[in-house]
């Protein structure tokens, strides 16, 4: 989320790679370009800093630069049920730096999204029966960018057993329900922001309560600059089946209390 979410991308994620051995990195980068949308150069900067694949989401053209990156750079990956004339793919299957074959694919919600985007359920469904896990995939990602829990409950519970991971985005709020499911896909219903914990959602409070309090708009929205809290979830896979073993809620910086792995 803006300036002060990519400055603790840049900042922490090289060492947590190290530390926590990461093989493999997914971050959101949809509101890392001034709160809305994201550069190509932006993209580049998570690259820089350890990620192995960028996805977006809603406002995934909201900066025209994406539309032309997005052909340039096979690592980012915009919802699969986006505009059927958008361009890039909302799947691929990447190599990890250890040699595993990881999918990673990202669907949009339906419920009180800005607009009526396709069904994500079938569309996970189809592109996962493209990559199996444990066959074609050591481990499958699947990052379901949506605005309500109960969606993206369904959705981990439709993908589970299939999928290694099912990771909610967009509300930019951490949820506390990380859990392996019972068919052994690591579950949260959203990951929260790497943003400014002190502000609403990410941007600079003051225009956003004006807002909420008067219903007069009175400036735009700018992202809050204060130390970001890296949100996000760890997830370790069997190396033979690629289902979750484990999954901890990861916060690391900023206002929001410390956790992660050990
Ligand atoms: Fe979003």
């Amino acid at each position: 989320m803006g300036r002060a979410g990519r400055k603790a991308i840049a900042a922490r994620l090289p060492e947590l790679r190290k530390a926590w051995g990461l093989d493999f990195v997914v971050v959101n980068g949809e509101n890392a370009t001034g709160g809305m949308g994201l550069t190509g150069a932006h993209a580049q900067g998570f690259f820089e800093a350890g990620a192995d694949v960028v996805t977006l989401g809603d406002h995934a053209f909201d900066q025209r630069d994406m539309l032309k990156a997005i052909e340039a750079e096979p690592r980012i990956i915009r919802p699969l049920n986006f505009a059927k004339t958008a361009p890039g793919v909302g799947a691929r299957l990447f190599t990890a730096a250890n040699g595993k074959k990881v999918f990673v694919a990202q669907a949009l919600g339906q419920v009180f999204m800005k607009r009526p985007f396709d069904d994500p359920f079938s569309a996970l469904d189809a592109a996962l029966k493209a990559a199996p896990l444990g066959q074609m995939a050591d481990a499958v990602i699947v990052d379901f960018h949506a605005e309500v829990t109960s969606e993206k409950m369904a959705m981990g519970h439709w993908l589970d057993g299939r999928a290694s991971l099912v990771v909610g985005t967009h509300t930019h709020v951490p949820t506390a329900d990380a859990q392996v499911l019972p068919g052994d896909t690591g579950f949260l219903s959203d990951a929260g922001m790497c943003g400014d914990y002190n502000s609403v959602i990410g941007m600079d409070k003051t225009e956003p309560m004006r807002r909420f309090i008067t219903g007069m708009p009175k400036a735009r929205f700018t992202p809050a600059l204060g130390e970001a809290t890296l949100s996000g979830l760890f997830g370790e896979t069997d190396d033979r089946t690629g289902k979750a073993l484990e999954v901890q809620m990861v916060r690391v910086g900023g206002r929001l209390q410390p956790q992660g792995p050990a």
